[in-house]
């Protein structure tokens, strides 16, 4: 189904995506929440019915701040047993809701915090939708003492990985880890390649999310926002 809106700008669509997800959020219950600048609208759209939820559970340290900003409660993932939906972004999707995600260094809770999901809404606007992931170099977060031997088995599959780095240092994510940034890979059996990389010693989480794939995705288009299901 597609709503028709005038040119937007590419701001402008992730608040219009960010706004549409309101629609999956149930009165009375915890909000799974993403992280990264599409969810952020989605926050701030979801501060204006908070009156109406419990609250959210987190997947990072930004997204709490965020919410609590705003008056939203975060519960801890351990208070919560299931959730109806989780709500984020993507720096990739194709089409059968498999995506790569990690640009913002957040994979692992985001995981973790859809894993508690019925239902993964991936909000991004049309930029993100790809045929086959693996343009956008894949987060990858690692134990800092195996980030040589896993780059080199990226090698192995004519990938290169490298070390994300912050103000000129390795960037440390919230689980104070590191993450690696691959470039060169085709994912083109996503299930098969989340399960093979994750069992690699020293890999805490890869970026591509096919086991928790996005069951709908709202893509902000042009011509407004497009629902794949
Ligand atoms: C953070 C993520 C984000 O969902 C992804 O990077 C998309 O971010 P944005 O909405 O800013 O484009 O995976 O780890």
């Amino acid at each position: 189904m597609t709503t028709p809106a005038a040119a937007l700008s590419q701001d402008e669509l992730k608040t219009l995506v960010g706004q549409a997800a309101l629609q999956y959020v149930k009165p009375g219950e915890i909000v799974g929440v993403g992280t990264g600048s599409t969810v952020n609208k989605f926050i701030d759209a979801l501060a204006t019915i908070k009156g109406q939820i419990e609250g959210a559970v987190s997947s990072s340290v930004a997204s709490t701040e965020r919410l609590q900003a705003l008056g939203i409660k975060v519960f801890d993932a351990n208070e919560v047993e299931s959730l109806s939906v989780y709500i984020d972004g993507a720096d990739e999707i194709d089409g059968n809701g498999h995506m790569v995600k990690g640009g913002g260094a957040a994979l692992t809770r985001e995981k973790i915090v859809a894993a508690l999901a019925q239902r993964f809404v991936c909000i991004a606007d049309e930029s993100k939708l790809v045929e086959a992931l693996g343009t956008f170099p894949l987060p990858v977060e690692v134990i800092p003492m195996a980030a040589k031997q896993i780059a080199r088995r990226f090698e192995v599959k004519g990938a290169q990985a490298t070390l994300r780095l912050r103000d000129g240092q390795p960037l440390v994510t919230d689980n104070g880890q590191h993450i690696l940034d691959v470039r060169g890979l085709s994912i083109t059996d996503p299930l098969a390649f989340e399960c093979e990389v994750n069992q690699w010693p020293g890999v805490v989480t890869v970026g591509v999310f096919a086991h928790q794939k996005a069951a709908v995705c709202l893509l902000g288009t042009a011509q407004g926002v497009r629902t794949i299901s």
